[in-house]
């Protein structure tokens, strides 16, 4: 054996350089995060697109991770601050994805680097198809190209949704960007945006951290219109759905319109009642900058978010249902339940909420707190009733 055919060790080279492929091999893989490691409990964050659609720009996200710090919704757990559609132009001759240089003069590294510097993460859209929801340029033929482009400009989280598709397969087309994701190194949230068409609840736990259950949300409560879902429509669709998700792949209701101006501020703390009832993504989607106190305070509603926050991370569901009253509840660490007791009627009425509703003996005690008040209400024997305002909620936790 010639000496430049050993390395230390004394193995021969053919099976160092065996060795070496191995090890690469198996980083390589380890290098793919569980997905529990990357979403443990529901994404939190801020998305552009449901206040302004293709209205977008560099100055825009960067006073929103502004308002984002000083607004408290960072201390409050909101974390990802996502450009939604719209920020790409075209490819370049060698693939890579080109930003709108006259609302992004600087550049999306430098965008992404100064939202890190907040304390925050960054996210970006793009799509499966030829083209995204708004005609701009998609990922489909080069999902390695974007995926290595977004780790280099250091983006953490990728919305990626499902417009001008045509035939391709959708968990062929979901799996290909995940692994993509996975071959950049990088730690990149996944979040399947395919409008729950196919069911992804069935066969993406291992390729989302998070999938979107229904088509788009609107500003409004109840609509009438079957084109259209409000809060209440999309609720409906959620019933059935709790045991598919879980730590690391989470049902996505879509993002809130808390703060739109579509609903009444009764109506707003419903909705972000019933999406951490759900362990829903608690994705803002007003405009941070000019926002109300009392938006502010839907949004910041600690209590309430350390409901969607809980580490089970097992979500709710209806437990009883009397006309337009019903009562969603979830189990919580440490032998607690939540429960949102909702009217969805248009005149005030109780509700009551029975603890064997919640899987609890039905003659037990226990102890109820009002997590809009901020109040401990006493304790109560096997039940709870409360007048609920209408188109609103009441929402509690109960300890035994
Ligand atoms: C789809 C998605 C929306 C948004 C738009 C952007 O409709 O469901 O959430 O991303 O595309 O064009």
């Amino acid at each position: 054996m010639r000496r430049d055919e050993t390395v230390a060790g004394g193995y021969p080279l053919k099976s160092s350089m065996h060795l070496l492929f191995m090890a690469v091999a198996i980083l390589g893989n380890s290098q793919r995060l569980p997905a529990q490691a990357l979403a443990p409990t529901p994404p939190m964050g801020w998305n552009s697109w449901n206040k302004f659609q293709c209205h977008v720009d560099e100055n825009l996200l960067r006073q929103t991770a502004d308002a984002m710090v000083q607004s408290g919704m960072k201390d409050a757990g909101y974390q990802y601050v996502i450009i939604d559609d719209c920020w790409q132009v075209l490819r370049e001759k060698n693939g890579n994805t080109v930003a709108d240089a006259e609302h992004f003069p600087s550049g999306i590294k430098a965008l992404a680097d100064y939202i890190h510097g907040k304390g925050l993460k960054f996210g970006i859209y793009s799509d499966a198809g030829a083209k995204t929801c708004a005609g701009r340029p998609a990922s489909r033929g080069h999902e390695f190209q974007d995926a290595l482009q977004y780790a280099a400009w250091g983006v953490d989280y990728l919305k990626y949704d499902w417009c001008h598709t045509t035939t391709q397969d959708v968990r062929a087309s979901y799996a290909l960007m995940r692994e993509a994701l996975d071959a950049s190194g990088r730690p990149i949230v996944f979040g399947m945006c395919e409008w729950g068409t196919a069911k992804p609840w069935l066969w993406a736990r291992d390729i989302g951290n998070l999938w979107r259950t229904t088509g788009d949300i609107t500003d409004q409560w109840d609509s009438k219109d079957k084109q259209q879902l409000g809060v209440l429509n999309i609720l409906d669709l959620q019933d059935g759905l709790e045991s598919f998700s879980g730590p690391g792949h989470w049902n996505d209701p879509d993002m809130l319109e808390v703060g739109n101006g579509g609903m009444t501020i009764p109506e707003y703390q419903a909705h972000f009642s019933l999406w951490a009832i759900l362990a829903a993504p608690l994705i803002s989607g007003n405009d941070l900058r000019d926002m109300k106190p009392e938006i502010q305070q839907i949004l910041t509603n600690r209590e309430v978010i350390a409901v969607d926050q809980d580490k089970l991370g097992r979500q709710g569901r209806r437990v009883n249902k009397d006309g337009d009253l019903e009562v969603w509840a979830r189990p919580l660490e440490g032998g607690k339940r939540a429960a949102v007791l909702l009217n969805r009627g248009t005149t005030a009425q109780p509700v009551t909420v029975s603890w064997s509703d919640l899987d609890y003996p039905g003659h037990m005690t226990a102890q109820v707190r009002d997590l809009w008040q901020h109040k401990d209400l006493g304790q109560f024997k096997e039940s709870f009733s409360v007048q609920v305002p209408p188109h609103a909620v009441v929402m509690i936790t109960v300890m035994p």
